[in-house]
């Protein structure tokens, strides 16, 4: 890679413990300043002039209207593009679409499919991609995820280590799907010393090279093991925070009736967390968007569940993210 090589945010796998932390550090930082009225100066006018790329080829919330709100905080021109709007994939290849759009633009932030797509736009661009979420990771979902981990817990940096976000010996138990949220979710947890246990039905585990990919996200001379399980109560034993997503992923809807009977007996619910023994005061997260199935009502609108929270925080971290990769050029500061 040229010393000019744009720096890219595709995974988390992609920051080091120390980004990591910076980066929800900032993000928190950057929540409290704009919630006490006032913008950072960081922040303000800081794509003044430059437009990011929206690039989206499936439906998006959360991800959209974050990513837009933060640009427009940093007084930059957000610029929608719906797989219907733009010639990539019909009229257009992947390559072409990047050397162009990335000449004329600041960033592109985009949702895909295959990660294979993300990671080519990435390859052929000449400014930072960010994944707004492929196949195999949410990186901007797993940063309001820690960030929100941060708040309930109120974790403080342990003296003397100001690199920690004191998120150690925190246990994540994780009922359902092992998808796109998962794996990221799970290699921060190697990257920040969180505890991980992963209840699946058979036939729906972690694939063996994500596995290895996780593992290997540990920093050096700290080793990390995803507790697996296909019982939920097991995995959820002692878990301070209970976390799922969907069952079926978009793209996958023709695997619904299957999926619906697999996954029988996998909705969190307080039984459930009673009956595994979660820990007294145990928090619920999902990234959204929730169906009934995977998550009771009494668990979803409870004191205990974040998620609302949680999706908020999709806003603070966006705006780090854009910070650190577009203004900053990937200098994580
Ligand atoms: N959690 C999340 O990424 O939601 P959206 O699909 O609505 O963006
Ligand atoms: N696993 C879900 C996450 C949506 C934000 C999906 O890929 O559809």
């Amino acid at each position: 890679t040229s010393p000019f090589a744009p720096r890219h945010l595709l995974s988390i796998a992609d920051l080091t413990p120390q980004e990591l932390t910076k980066l929800i550090r900032n993000a928190s930082s950057h929540k409290s300043a704009v919630k006490s009225g006032s913008v950072p100066s960081s922040i303000q006018n800081s794509l003044l002039g430059q437009t990011v790329a929206i690039m989206f080829n499936k439906r998006s919330t959360r991800t959209r209207v974050s990513t837009e709100s933060a640009i427009a905080m940093m007084n930059g021109h957000p610029m929608f593009l719906g797989s219907q709007d733009i010639q990539l994939g019909v009229n257009e290849s992947l390559y072409d679409t990047s050397v162009v759009i990335s000449s004329m633009v600041s960033a592109m932030v985009a949702r895909v499919n295959a990660h294979s797509e993300v990671a080519g736009l990435a390859k052929h661009s000449s400014v930072p991609v960010i994944n707004a979420l492929s196949d195999l990771y949410h990186p901007l979902q797993t940063l309001a995820d820690y960030l929100t981990i941060h708040e309930a817990f109120n974790t403080t940096q342990t003296s003397g280590n100001s690199q920690s976000l004191g998120l150690e010996g925190l246990k994540i138990a994780w009922v359902g799907d092992a998808n796109n949220i998962l794996f990221d979710l799970a290699i921060g947890a190697a990257k920040l010393g969180v505890e991980l246990s992963v209840a699946t039905p058979k036939g729906y585990e972690i694939p063996a090279d994500m596995k290895s990919i996780i593992t290997s996200s540990a920093p050096e001379g700290r080793s990390f093991n995803i507790a697996e399980t296909r019982v939920p109560e097991e995995a959820v034993k002692n878990a301070d925070i209970i976390v799922t997503d969907t069952w079926i992923s978009m793209g996958q809807e023709s695997e619904k009736q299957q999926k619906l009977k697999a996954f029988e007996g996998y909705q969190v619910t307080k039984e459930m967390a009673q009956r595994g023994g979660a820990k007294e005061g145990w928090k619920f997260m999902h990234c959204l968007p929730r169906h009934p199935e995977e998550v009771s009502d009494e668990v979803f609108y409870s004191p205990a569940s974040l998620v609302f929270q949680e999706a908020e925080n999709r806003l603070w971290s966006v705006l780090a993210a854009l910070e650190a990769f577009v203004v900053n050029k990937g200098k994580i500061v």
